[in-house]
This record gives structure tokens, sequence and C-alpha cells, in this order.
């Protein structure tokens, strides 16, 4: 059953966004999977699945987001985009002793501005999508650590103001974007046990 003609996954290589990707592909016409360090079974699938298309997406390379837009052009075939996962992150482990200007502001740039972009030079495949009656959704992974009401343990500067800052932008996203009929996520995937997690 095809739930989505077309899907993006950014940060497909491992992880929570190699497992998305994986299990999106037989509910999806086509599974455009960002990466910005490829990997051999990756690499493997490429020719074989024939509905999975790999793009190369650095988060804090601006310069290229137009080039990464022009390919998810060319592979949704006017369809527009159904589903953008922004998945893609960083943790920068710190506590007060810790915590730097250069950490804070790496975490906040891979993990809230990149995304945003990402979703602000796409929005004319989003609205493409939406305009043809299909439901559009861009669902942005973010983190309990992100909410202010659930920080009991403190620490984690960085990641938690990347994930709060996140989520302000996910609800901003979501009153401009309503007209357009473009809904927004801001998911907690829970604990798991990947390079980030523990
Ligand atoms: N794991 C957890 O328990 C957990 C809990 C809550 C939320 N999350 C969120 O879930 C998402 C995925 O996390 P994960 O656990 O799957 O982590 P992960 O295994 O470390 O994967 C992170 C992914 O993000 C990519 N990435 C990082 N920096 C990038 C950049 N500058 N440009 C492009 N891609 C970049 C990585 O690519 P490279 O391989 O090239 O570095 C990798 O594909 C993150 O947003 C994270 O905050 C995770």
């Amino acid at each position: 059953m095809t739930i989505f003609r077309n899907v993006m996954v950014t940060g497909a290589n491992q992880g929570i966004g190699w497992q998305l990707m994986k299990d999106l592909l037989p509910i999806s016409g086509r599974v455009i999977a960002t990466v910005r360090t490829s990997n051999a079974e990756l690499e493997a699938m490429k020719g074989k699945v024939e509905n999975l298309f790999v793009v190369q997406y650095d988060a804090t390379a601006y310069d290229s987001y137009d080039q990464v837009v022009e390919k998810v052009a060319s592979i949704t075939a006017g369809e527009g985009l159904d589903l953008l996962i922004n998945n893609a992150g960083i943790y920068i482990r710190d506590s007060l002793e810790k915590v730097n200007p250069k950490d804070m502001l790496t975490n906040i740039e891979v993990n809230a501005v990149a995304p945003l972009v990402l979703t602000k030079a796409l929005l004319p495949q989003l609205k493409a999508s939406a305009s043809s009656g299909q439901k559009t959704i861009v669902a942005n992974i973010s983190s309990q650590m992100g909410s202010i009401d659930d920080n009991k343990s403190g620490g984690s500067y960085a990641y938690r103001s990347s994930k709060a800052a996140q989520n302000m932008i996910s609800k901003s996203l979501s009153v401009d974007l309503a007209p357009s009929k473009i809904i927004i996520l801001a998911l907690h995937p829970g604990w798991l046990q990947m390079d980030m997690g523990t």
C-alpha cells in the first residue's frame, strides 16, 4: 500500500534516519534518503531498490541547498514532496562547567536553524504536494530534552536549547503553513541506542 508518493529523510545513513528510510520504502512511491556520508549497505541498495534515491546533504552547507532542491524537484517529477522528515541532528554533550559559545551555536545551527532553512527551501515542493490534495507533512525529530517542563536534571545546555528552539520553529511553521494545509509535527522518538543515545 502506498501512503506517500514522495518522502525525504535527512540523516538516513545511520540511526533513526536509517530505520525510517527502510520502513518508508515499502509504503512510499519514492524515498529520498539524504546523507552526509554514505555507507556500504546504502551504496549496495542504490541500484537495486528502484524507489530509493540518495542525495548528498550537509546541513550547514547552505550554498548547496539549491542543488538539493533541484535534485528533489527532478526526483518528484512535478508531484511535490508529501513528507519531509528533518531527522539529522547532533548532541554535543556539556555541563555548566563545559558549556561554551561554539558548542551552543553549533548544536543550535544543526538541530534548529538547518531544518528551518531546508524546510523553507523545499516549500515549493511541499506546497505542490498540498495543493494536489495529498496530506503533506513536515516531521521534525525533536526530543523530550527540549521540553522546559520536563527538564528536571539540568545540563545539556547546547542540545536542550537546540531542541527547544526547534520546537518553537515547528510551532511557528505550523501557524504560518496552516493556510497552505501543510502539517508540522514535533516528534520525540524515545531514547534509543544509536550513536547519539547510550
Ligand atoms: N537516539 C536517541 O535516543 C534520540 C532521542 C531523542 C531524539 N533523537 C533525535 O533523533 C535524530 C536522529 O538521532 P540518532 O539517534 O539517529 O543519531 P545518530 O545515529 O547520531 O544519527 C544522526 C544523523 O544525523 C546526521 N547529521 C549530523 N550532523 C549532520 C550535518 N551537519 N549534516 C547532515 N547530516 C548530519 C548524521 O550523519 P553523519 O553520519 O554523516 O554524521 C546521522 O545520519 C536527531 O535529531 C536526534 O536529536 C534521538
